[in-house]
C-alpha cells in the first residue's frame, strides 16, 4: 500500500498550452484510479509560500482538456530558494547599492506542504522552475516533475508539451503572412520565441515554409541571406519570409534584449532581432522588408490533438510513477515514443538542450534549399 493519500499540483515559469490538459490527466488518474485527494497551488512557487491551497475535484478539470494557459495560474520570478526580501507594505527591499536582498524562504513551503498533510508534489515547469523541484526534493520534499516549454529545451526528454501547439501557431502566423507579403513584393522577418534554443524557429520556420531560418546555435552572416534573397528574386519570386529566433545572432554580434526583469530570477527577456534583421535586409537588397514580433501569442491557444495526448499520457504517467513505483525526485520524459523518467538532477544537471548544425531537421531544410546565413 503507497503512503500516499494527498498530493498536490503546482504550474511554474511562462505558461504554455498544455498545462491544463496535464492537471487534468493528473487529477483525473489520482481520484478514479487511486482514490487520492488532490490539492491545486495558485500561482506556482508564490502560492506554495503563501498557502494558496485549494481542493481539486474530477468535475473542476473535466472540461479544461481543450483550454490554453493554467487554471492554477503561474509565476516566473518565485524562486523561494533565493526570494527577494520585502517591507511590511509589500515593496522588495534593496540595499545601500541599490541591489534586492534575497533570502531563503524554502523552508516555510515545506512546513505548508507538511501542515496541509500533502504527501507529493507534481511540478509542471521548465528548467527554472524544475531547479527548485530538484531542491525541493533535495530537502526532503516528494516531487514528481512534468517538463513543460513551448521552447523545447529540457534536457533528457525529446519533446516537452506545449512545443507541437508553438510550433502550429508559427506555421499558421506565417501562413497569414505569406498572402500579404507576396501582395507587396516584400520580405516578411518573423521573430519566434524560444530563449537561446532555436527549436520552435527551426521548426516553426520548415512548417511555414520559411525562404530563411536564423537560430541562436548556428550564428549568421546576413550578406548570405541577402545573396540567398536576390537570386531567388532572379529566379522569379516575388517576396520572402525570414523566421528568426529571438535569441538569434549575427556572427560577433550579440542577442538583442528587450528588457531585463530585475526581479526574476532569469532576469533578460530577448526580443527585438526582426526589427534589426529586417532593416539591414532592406538596405542590402533593396526590397521592402517588414517585422512582425509574434511574442506571447505563441504561448496562447488551445493545445493541438498531439499535446492534448503528450499532456495527457505525462499526467497520467507521473502519477502511476508515484503510486505504482513510489519513485520521487523525477521528471517524467519522452524518448521516442515511450514515456520514461529521468532524475531531476540529471535533468538540471545538464545544460539545457539545444540544435546542433547537424541536427537532422538542419539538414533536412538545407536540402530543400533553406538558408541558414552560416
Ligand atoms: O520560456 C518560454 C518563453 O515564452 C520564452 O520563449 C520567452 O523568451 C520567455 O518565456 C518570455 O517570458 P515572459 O513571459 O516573462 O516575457
Amino acid at each position: 500500500m503507497s503512503e500516499i493519500k494527498k498530493i498536490a499540483i503546482l504550474t511554474g515559469g511562462g505558461d504554455c498550452p498544455g498545462l491544463n490538459p496535464v492537471i487534468r490527466a493528473v487529477v483525473k488518474t489520482a481520484i478514479e484510479r487511486y482514490g487520492l485527494e488532490v490539492v491545486g497551488i495558485k500561482r506556482g512557487y508564490y502560492g506554495l509560500y503563501h498557502k494558496y491551497f485549494s481542493p481539486l475535484t474530477v468535475e473542476m478539470v473535466d472540461e479544461i482538456l481543450t483550454e490554453g494557459g493554467t487554471i492554477l495560474q503561474s509565476s516566473n520570478k518565485d524562486n523561494l530558494f533565493i526570494y527577494p526580501m520585502r517591507d511590511e507594505n509589500g515593496e522588495i527591499v534593496k540595499d545601500e547599492n541599490g541591489k534586492i536582498v534575497y533570502h531563503d524562504v524554502s523552508d516555510v513551503a515545506v512546513e505548508n506542504l507538511k501542515e496541509a498533510g500533502i504527501d507529493a508534489l507534481f511540478i509542471l515547469g521548465g528548467d527554472g522552475t524544475l531547479t527548485s523541484g530538484r531542491d525541493f526534493a533535495r530537502k526532503g520534499v516528494k516531487v514528481v516533475a512534468i517538463p513543460k516549454t513551448i521552447d523545447n529545451d529540457l534536457a533528457c526528454t525529446d519533446y516537452t508539451f506545449g512545443f507541437d501547439t508553438a510550433v502550429a501557431t508559427v506555421s499558421e502566423s506565417i501562413d497569414r503572412l505569406r498572402t500579404t507579403t507576396r501582395s507587396h513584393d516584400r520580405i516578411s522577418v518573423v521573430e519566434v520565441m524560444g530563449r537561446g534554443a532555436g527549436w520552435l524557429t527551426l521548426h516553426g520556420g520548415i512548417a511555414g515554409g520559411a525562404d530563411a531560418i536564423l537560430l541562436p546555435e548556428i550564428p549568421f552572416d546576413l550578406t548570405k541571406v541577402a545573396e540567398k534573397i536576390k537570386k531567388d528574386r532572379a529566379n522569379g519570386k516575388n517576396y520572402q519570409i525570414v523566421a528568426v529566433a529571438e535569441g538569434a545572432k549575427e556572427k560577433d554580434g550579440e542577442a538583442v534584449i528587450l528588457k531585463v526583469r530585475e526581479d526574476s530570477p532569469d532576469p533578460i527577456r530577448l526580443g527585438g532581432i526582426a526589427n534589426v534583421v529586417a532593416d539591414k535586409l532592406e538596405e542590402m537588397t533593396g526590397f521592402e522588408a517588414r517585422a512582425t514580433i509574434l511574442g506571447h501569442t505563441q504561448r496562447g491557444g488551445s493545445p493541438t490533438g498531439h499535446d492534448r495526448i503528450l499532456s495527457t499520457r505525462y499526467g497520467n504517467a507521473a502519477v502511476k510513477l508515484a503510486m505504482e513505483e513510489g519513485i520521487f525526485g523525477h521528471m517524467v520524459v519522452l524518448k521516442g515514443n515511450e514515456i520514461s523518467h529521468v532524475s531531476l538532477e540529471e535533468v538540471i544537471g545538464q545544460k539545457t538542450k539545444n540544435v546542433t548544425p547537424d541536427d537532422p531537421y538542419v539538414v533536412l531544410a538545407k536540402d530543400i534549399g533553406i538558408c541558414f546565413g552560416d
